[in-house]
């Protein structure tokens, strides 16, 4: 035997040793090879025999053979029982406990606004949308709004960079919708508002509103009354009460404020309602001509009532909310009894 007969060997041991498929299988390549008749017994054995020149290197290739081979084998057994002790491939401890992930809610906001669009829905009206960013147009010219009137002051409004503006209400969606559509129309739009407000109780610089807007060829002042009034029975249970004060807003004429009685305290008087039994839960009225004109309807072929409702305002009252922050804070454990 030649030192490089030695390393031939060890090659042909180890993918011996590779494919032994159980731990029986590997003693027995062990013991052919490492054992005490095994060949590198032989090997030793034929040491004194190798050349004087040659027998460093016989040595050296003898030790390599032994190291490498025994790590070799010691390497496998350790793969067979890992296989052995994982026979599904999985160590699943399906009795322990679960990990509980929280469920949420739906907001009070979402919940009351989505029943809106229901009650809406039934007596006819689609959904429409418009943007948060409006343009001074769609939010206060198109609206009749004049130029020096104090809701487009930098005090109420946020005007951005662009020269546009987050919108004050969800009117601008009116114009975009007639803009885009021909008479009958009949929608509802829900949507964030924005006014420099400071918070309070009752107030909040980012609230909601759900817009109404029907126009067609006869639609009066009964029509808004009557529709109205449904809805808040709807909406509220029958028991509720509703008046129209008049009022005043640029793109409607005549103009009125709407109050449910309070759901709080049935009419009584309470903190939430300010004593007075009423709360006030929108603006509305008749489509003032000149909103049409800058729409392109001909107001004397259409007429049309519009409405704007607060969202927070409803929430408060059914849910019985006494400041209006609790909806924004975002805690969970508040939210989540609504539903
Ligand atoms: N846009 C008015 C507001 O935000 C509400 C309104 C809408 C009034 C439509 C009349 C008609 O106060």
């Amino acid at each position: 035997m030649q030192a490089d007969d030695i390393l031939a060997l060890l090659d042909k041991a180890q993918s011996e040793v590779g494919s032994a498929t159980n731990s029986q299988e590997l003693e027995q390549v062990r013991i052919a090879y490492l054992g005490s008749k095994g060949r590198l017994k032989e090997i030793m054995k034929s040491l004194k025999d190798a050349e004087p020149a040659e027998r460093p290197a016989f040595g050296r290739n003898a030790n390599r053979f032994k190291v490498e081979l025994t790590e070799s084998v010691e390497h496998r057994k350790g793969e067979l029982a890992g296989q052995a002790s994982e026979p599904s491939g999985s160590a699943f401890d399906y009795t322990l406990p679960g990990k509980w992930r929280q469920v949420g809610a739906r907001h009070p906001i979402s919940i009351i606004t989505e029943r809106a669009i229901d009650i809406f829905h039934a007596m006819g009206f689609t959904v429409a949308e418009g943007p948060d960013i409006e343009t001074v147009f769609n939010n206060f010219d198109a609206l009749n709004t004049p130029p020096v009137h104090p809701s487009r002051d930098p005090q109420d409004t946020f005007y951005l960079e662009s020269g546009e503006l987050l919108r004050t209400h969800t009117s601008p969606v009116q114009v975009r919708y007639m803009l885009s559509h021909i008479p009958p129309v009949r929608i509802v739009a829900p949507g964030r508002c924005y006014r420099r407000d400071t918070p309070d109780a009752t107030h909040s610089a980012n609230f909601h509103q759900i817009e109404g807007l029907y126009v067609a060829d006869r639609v009066s002042l009964a029509d808004l009354k009557g529709d109205l009034s449904y809805f808040a029975r709807e909406m509220m249970g029958p028991g509720v009460d509703v008046r129209f004060r008049p009022h005043f807003f640029p793109f409607t004429e005549p103009s009125v404020e709407v109050d449910f009685t309070c759901h709080v305290c049935d009419g009584e008087g309470c903190r939430v309602c300010s004593h007075s039994g009423w709360i006030e839960i929108m603006g509305a009225g008749m489509v003032d001509p000149e909103v049409f004109k800058a729409v392109g309807y001909d107001p004397e072929q259409v007429t049309g009532y519009a409405f704007g409702m607060g969202v927070e305002r409803i929430a408060m009252i059914q849910y019985g909310i006494k400041d209006i922050r609790q909806l924004y804070e975002n805690d969970t454990r508040y939210l989540c009894q609504f539903e």
